[in-house]
């Protein structure tokens, strides 16, 4: 290796020189820590949620041109920089500065809540105007569809942006009529400030104006380092070499110095965009002591057009060949680029842009990965690859025979693959590509296909036919019999039927197959087939060469579902015009940090600048499900670079457990363990690479303990629970079960849920060196139970401890328990280090310790009648609460005192158990067991709808409390009027009626694709059933020159609660907003704080400010009477003067909530939430895709105190509900170890989920008497409005089957994953995928 490079970039317009640049580093913890750019958030480290996204900016040679282009910045490793400009979020705008209108328009339109995914969503747009100032729609959600967001639900930061757009989009801005005609920015309107409804003169639209946006001004950018245009123009085409710690890195410039390179170093992999070695070696550990950059040869990125088609070099980005492509199929015959359409298919929704413009063609097909896309629709296309060592070139056919294993090709391995020659398509030959995985975009995919069929000229007959499959094995299969057998045949059913035939035997998938889903992969594999069939016929049908056929209704098969960008309205009654202007409650405020969070200037935990000394630590978990610990031996790591030392329970000077409510957890396990993923030890390290490598070298020796255990049902047979066990009974259930006319006996299954918040937990312990005084910064919901429990730990009491909570990145409910458990460990390392420790879990640690939402099984026995009328339920709840109680027992009466939801039905019992299992602990989780026991309910009230043939609608309102004084089953009083309302208005306003009749038409004129429809009503109960938590404190200092700080004992997630907060304090002391702030949540200022959970946060935080500033009124009351005409300032001094407090605390005590669990009876909550949901989605009973189409949501929020911040809830909780009942799948194998563990295995929602249309309207003329300014709570109730979507695809999947003469009572668990749509939609196809005969195989995984 030669001397080390200087690694020569710019970050933000200033030059960055690196002598000793570590090939192993990446841009992510470049930027955070060296330059302390900490705008750039960590979500994942793999690619797979877009936080870290930043622009780099190159300048092409052979283009003479910059381009700009977005990139995963925790992906991209330093020293592949050289010679590049990358601009973060900090370096377009700032508060200080000026904001760029990228960041002012998300932050004003309200689409940045905990604001952790807002500068990637910032820097995504700003590349997308760098390149293209008037984006259309479809560019802005290409933009973002490699951005996930955990809070909004999109639509609001899709309505900041969608001001960028070309001025013929309807809602688009022209940016000061540059395009001519009047513009938006002049007028000020979103939209009418009113709609045509019945109080059109009180109903606004307008969530935020739009007559103060800043201008798009190009020279407010960056402009690209003129010394970098000299320094590419100059380049001296000598390699460059980068020595680190453990790994060195030479980046040829010369494709012969390459070649010789790969022939010294065979072993070395050569990486370019390091999207599939990156996260092997930063992820998975994956050790390469050398590595090859090739992205600097010229000859690998070369693209040309010759008289047969594409030559794409193999370092060109995915981005690069879907731009060629789409230029072509633009410019060129259609019959010629059918390959390219195909491609383009696949292309489009292949990862997310970040991700094309680094991926490689050539490490595509190169990284021999199955759920790659490309492969199968290459071999298809019959390309060609060219291969290059020092020994020469040969070309290879792209075939099955090309790859020899997972993961492994048959070039040689000093060989380099040069480039690929995609041919145009001849005049008779028809191709396709498809794909399906757990989400539309940015998802591997289960199965990949690329099928190309060549007809002789004039004909019907098949002259070649190529059938490609990825995800059937561990290489790309080619089915060899049906490609051969169905040559010289007729393209006609008879062919279909032989094909399909065929394909059965041809294409073998093991039930072992890694992934597991091997029915639903063999059924795709033969609907694929299927659809190309059908596309073929209409094909040859148009050039008159076919006269097979087929009836109308199966053309639906043919159209793929088109992504569209989130539309809709969002309306909310405006306050009285008799409200002073300057009093901004109930009217749309921006979040109070939104700004600071589009610019990156907001502060989470990991952003804080390292304290002298820090250190870093990491968790060592158990890797056995039920154990002994025989010995724990850290020896090895402590001999690691860096390692400091190693804690476990035997450090902890205080108590080593976390003792809720009585209920002992060990911090660190101590004799036995009883999950995988409980915490043993802890290395603490330097930092934190140091901290990950070495935590792998401490060994655990168990001995495996029986039983062990994980799902329900197992718990089950084991009769394992937690204590105590819950009933609540009315009326008397097996009396009018006897009565009934029918009875129902069924269970529903519905899975659990990660919380998946973009900020990954942690905290940083910062000893004080006196009186074991300890400061945490710590992303908590709940900080004085993690003070609590830090003093426990340390045996110091809570006076000495000192948690501070600027923001959460998302909390959820899952930012309540664990943390406190990490904080106190942390806090022990310090202790015993003397030194500040840092804890920031990855995101695969963190799903792994922290566990989620709990899975639930609900078994019922159900009474009903003809019309639907339901007279006795019976359910019980089964909860896993995993291998500790934590929060399950609180959830599990949640979920039991939730069971009516809106329906009186007179004789209902319900009764609660939580299984105990070799599980990590389930947690609170937004909603808090109310979607579950929800669901049960509805699930019920679908099921009695599809046996009585009515309409499920029909059933919900027969069956809705209607009675002003009613009462729940457990017996609490309410006044379901507003639910009602809610109701009402939700169908009127979706049009239900209508809408159901036009489905059931779409439905029988379209076989394969089908329609659902489907409302719930719900009331949701708000508050603490354990009535001591139901309280509120409030710190308010009236500073000498007129400002004011609040402090609560609330924490800012997102919710906006200082925001709220904030318009509070300023109605009671009548002082602008602008001179008000809340700086952080500190257990020192306002003390023994209740969580914020519940829903409860504004209603307990907002009464306690309030009554703090009602105090500070009344103390300056006297001097405002005396000197009416004086201002703010001089009543304060005056008041400063006459030795008047200016401080005072409030506090607001909570209803007595209680529930008396041996009579099953009690107030359980405080008041409760209403709202209704409309939705309706399509599948495709082919595959098992579903797109959302529509939601409407009515909600009740009381008198909304911000009703941007509100809408903000109801929409996001909704997009969260739509993951929780459709998408993220949890998996845990056979041994209970969690197998989804970061962003590309567990999917939540993405752009591509949220409805095209969804609509949300908050409640005219409601008010609950009982909250803050007549307001209701409203975080955790819109989640189970997911629920529609769950109901909505039953509906659909029940035409289906109805339509094939199957019952359309069947069973479908949630959430209603393409694999179960698909299966559920039995057809001809299904039945040739016969399931795995081996019933010895273990299965993939466990339905927990
Ligand atoms: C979050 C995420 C989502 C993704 N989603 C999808 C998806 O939906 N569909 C899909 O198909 N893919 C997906 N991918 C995979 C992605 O497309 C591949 O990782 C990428 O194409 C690999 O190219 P690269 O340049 O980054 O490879 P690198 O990581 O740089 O290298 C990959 C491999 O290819 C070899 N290699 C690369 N070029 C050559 C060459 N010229 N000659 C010899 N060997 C070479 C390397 O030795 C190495 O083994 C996703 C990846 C990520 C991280
Ligand atoms: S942190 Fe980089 S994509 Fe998630
Ligand atoms: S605002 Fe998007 S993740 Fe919180």
């Amino acid at each position: 290796m030669s001397s080390p490079s200087e690694l020569i970039f710019f970050v933000n317009g200033k030059k960055v020189v690196e002598k000793n640049a570590d090939p192993e580093e990446v841009l992510l913890s470049f930027l955070r820590r060296k330059v302390g750019l900490t705008g750039t958030k960590y979500g994942c480290g793999g690619g797979g949620c877009g936080a870290c996204t930043v622009m780099v900016s190159t300048y092409d040679r052979n283009q003479r041109t910059v381009v700009h282009y977005t990139v995963i910045a925790c992906l991209q490793p330093i020293v592949t920089l050289h010679g590049a400009a990358v601009v973060t979020v900090e370096g377009i705008g700032s508060t200080k500065t000026k904001l760029h209108p990228v960041q002012e328009r998300i932050a004003k339109a309200h689409g940045s809540q905990c604001g952790f995914c807002t500068p990637g969503m910032v820097m995504s747009m700003y590349t997308l105007l760098r390149n293209k100032p008037q984006p259309t729609m479809e560019d802005i959600r290409e933009a973002l569809g490699g951005n996930l967001c955990r809070c909004t639900g999109y639509r609001p930061i899709i309505d900041g942006f969608k001001t960028f757009c070309e001025s013929e989009q309807s809602s688009g801005c022209c940016q000061n009529g540059r395009a001519g005609g009047e513009c938006c920015l002049e007028n000020g309107a979103k939209g009418s400030k009113t709609n045509n409804s019945k109080e059109s003169d009180q109903i606004s639209q307008e969530l935020f104006p739009m007559d103060c946006f800043l201008p798009l001004d190009p020279s407010q950018d960056l402009i690209f380092p003129p010394e970098l245009m000299i320094m590419e123009k100059k380049v001296s085409g000598d390699a460059l070499y980068f020595q680190g710690e453990r790994v060195n890195l030479v980046a040829p410039f010369k494709l012969s110095h390459l070649l010789e390179l790969k022939a010294e170093h065979p072993s070395a992999p050569l990486i370019v965009g390091n999207t599939t070695i990156g996260p092997k070696m930063l992820l998975k550990g994956v050790y390469h002591p050398l590595v090859i950059y090739a992205g600097r040869i010229s000859e690998l990125k070369a693209v040309t057009w010759g008289e047969t088609g594409l030559t794409v070099g193999a370092a060109c980005s995915l981005s690069t060949l879907q731009k060629e492509v789409e230029k072509v199929v633009v410019e060129t015959e259609e019959e010629k680029t059918r390959g390219y359409r195909a491609l383009l298919q696949t292309l489009r929704c292949l990862a997310g842009k970040q991700i094309r413009n680094m991926a490689t063609v050539g490490g595509n097909i190169l990284s021999a990965n199955p759920k790659y896309d490309l492969s199968s629709v290459l071999a298809a296309l019959d390309c060609t690859l060219h291969v290059i060592s020092k020994d020469g070139m040969r070309s290879i056919p792209l075939d099955e025979k090309l790859f020899a294993d997972f993961g492994k090709t048959v070039l040689r391995p000093e060989e380099v693959l040069l480039s690929i020659d995609i041919p145009y398509t001849k005049p008779w030959e028809f191709v396709a590509a498809y794909r399906q995985a757990q989400r539309r975009e940015f998802a591997f995919s289960f199965l990949n296909a690329g099928m190309k069929v060549a007809i002789k000229e004039g004909t019907d007959v098949v002259e070649s036919l190529s059938i490609y499959y990825g995800g059937v094995g561990p290489t790309l299969v080619k089915p060899k019999l049906t490609c051969q057998q169905l040559v010289s045949r007729s393209w006609g059913e008879d062919l279909l039927s032989e094909g399909c035939r065929l394909l059965k035997e041809d294409v073998d998938v093991s039930p072992s197959i890694h992934g597991g889903r091997a029915e639903f992969r063999k059924t795709l594999a033969i609907s694929f087939f299927f659809k190309f069939y059908m596309q073929v016929v209409l094909e040859m049908r148009e050039r008159g060469v076919s006269d097979a056929d087929f009836p109308l209704e199966y053309l639906s098969a043919l159209k793929p579902f088109k992504n569209e960008v989130p539309q809709g309205q969002q309306s909310f009654q405006l306050v009285s015009e008799a409200q002073p202007s300057a009093d901004l409650v109930g009217r749309p405020s921006m979040h109070q940090s939104a700004f600071q969070q589009a610019t990156g200037e907001a502060k989470y935990y990991d952003d804080l600048p390292l304290v002298q000394g820090e250190l870093f630590i990491f968790m060592v978990t158990s890797t056995r499900a039920h154990a002994k610990i025989i010995n724990i031996d850290p020896s090895e790591a402590l001999k690691m670079p860096g390692m400091v030392t190693f804690v476990s329970a035997g450090d902890v000077p205080g108590a080593n457990c976390r003792l809720w409510f009585n209920n002992p957890e060990e911090l660190f396990a101590e004799e036995e363990v009883v999950c995988v993923g409980q915490i043993i030890g802890a290395v603490v390290a330097e930092s934190r690479e140091q901290a990950r490598r070495a935590a792998k070298e401490v060994h655990v020796t168990y001995h495996d303990l029986q039983p062990v255990f994980f799902t329900i049902e197992d718990a089950i047979r084991h009769e394992s629970y937690f204590e105590p066990k819950r009933k609540v009974e009315r009326g008397d259930v097996d009396e009018a079960l006897k009565t009934a006319e029918h009875i129902l006996e069924d269970e529903i299954y519905m899975g659990g849920q990660e919380h998946f918040y973009m900020e990954t937990q942690g905290v940083i312990a910062v000893p004080k060196g006196e009186h074991e005084e300890m400061d945490l910064f710590v992303a908590t919901q709940h900080a004085a139970f993690t003070q609590e429990l830090v003093g426990m730990a340390l045996g110091v009491d809570s006076n000495k401890i000192t948690c501070h909570v600027k923001r959460l990145g998302g909390g959820f409910g899952g930012k309540v328990m664990k943390i406190a458990s990490l904080s106190a460990i942390t806090a022990v390392a310090a202790h015993k280090t003397g030194r500040a420790v840092r804890c920031c879990l990855e995101r695969g640690d963190d799903m792994l310790i922290t566990s989620g939402r709990h899975p639930f099984l609900g078994k019922y026995k159900v009474g009903y009648n003809n019309d639907g009328t339901i007279v006795a339920a019976d359910i019980t709840y089964y909860s896993n609460g995993g291998s500790t109680l934590d929060e399950s027992a609180f959830i599990m009466d949640k979920a039991v005192l939730h069971m009516d939801n809106g329906y009186k039905i007179p004789n209902l019992r319900g009764r609660g158990v939580v299984c105990k299992t070799y599980l990590p602990s389930y947690t609170a989780f937004r909603g808090f067991g109310g979607p579950q026991g929800l669901m049960v309910m509805e699930s019920v009230l679908h099921e009695v709808a599809v046996r009585c043939g009515l309409p499920a609608e029909k059933v919900r309102d027969i069956n809705m409390y209607r009675e002003e004084q009613s009462y729940t089953h457990h017996k609490q009083p309410f006044n379901p009027t507003d639910m009602v309302r809610c109701w009402d208005e939700c169908l009127e306003r979706a049009n239900y009626q209508d809408r159901l009749r036009a489905v059931q038409l779409f439905n029988s004129s379209n076989r394969w694709k089908k329609r659902g429809i489907s409302a719930v009503p719900q009331k949701f109960g708000v508050g603490f059933s354990k009535g001591f938590c139901n309280q509120g404190a409030a710190l308010v200092n009236i500073y000498k020159d007129g400002s004011v700080l609040v402090t609560h004992g609330g924490t800012e997630m997102g919710q906006g609660i200082n925001t709220k907060a904030i318009q509070i304090a300023s109605r009671v002391l009548k002082v602008p907003v602008s001179s008000i702030f809340t700086k952080e949540t500190c257990t020192g200022n306002v003390p023994n704080a209740a969580p914020s959970a519940a829903s409860f946060g504004t209603d307990a935080v907002g009464m306690a400010v309030k009554d703090a500033c009602e105090k500070l009124m009344r103390r300056l009351q006297p001097l405002m009477e005396k000197n009416p005409q004086n201002t703010w300032k001089q009543w304060v001094n005056e008041a400063f003067f006459q030795k008047t407090s200016l401080s005072a605390t409030g506090f607001f005590m909570g209803p007595p909530t209680d529930v008396d669990w041996e009579k099953g009876e009690g107030q359980a909550y405080y008041y409760f939430t209403f709202g209704a949901c409309c939705s309706e989605v399509e599948i495709d009973c082919l595959t098992g895709d579903h797109k959302n189409i529509r939601t409407d949501i009515v909600m009740d929020v009381g008198k909304s105190i911000n009703p941007a911040l509100d809408i903000g809830q109801v929409e996001g909780g909704f997009v969260q509900g739509v993951g929780l009942y459709t998408i993220e799948e949890l998996q845990f194998s056979p041994d209970g170890v969690l197998m989804t563990r970061g962003p590309s295995q567990y999917k939540v929602p993405a752009l591509c989920d949220v409805p095209a249309e969804l609509n949300v309207h908050l409640l005219a003329n409601a008010e609950n008497p009982h909250a803050i300014y007549l307001s209701k709570g409203i975080g955790e109730p819109p989640v189970f409005f997911g629920s529609t979507i769950f109901f909505a695809i039953k509906a659909a999947i029940a035409a289906a089957r109805t339509e094939r003469g199957l019952g359309d009572a069947f069973p479908l668990s949630s959430p209603a994953t393409a694999e179960k749509i698909r299966m559920a939609c039995q057809d001809e196809f299904t039945k040739m995928a016969s399931p795995p005969t081996d019933g010895a195989m273990a299965p993939w995984c466990l339905d927990v």
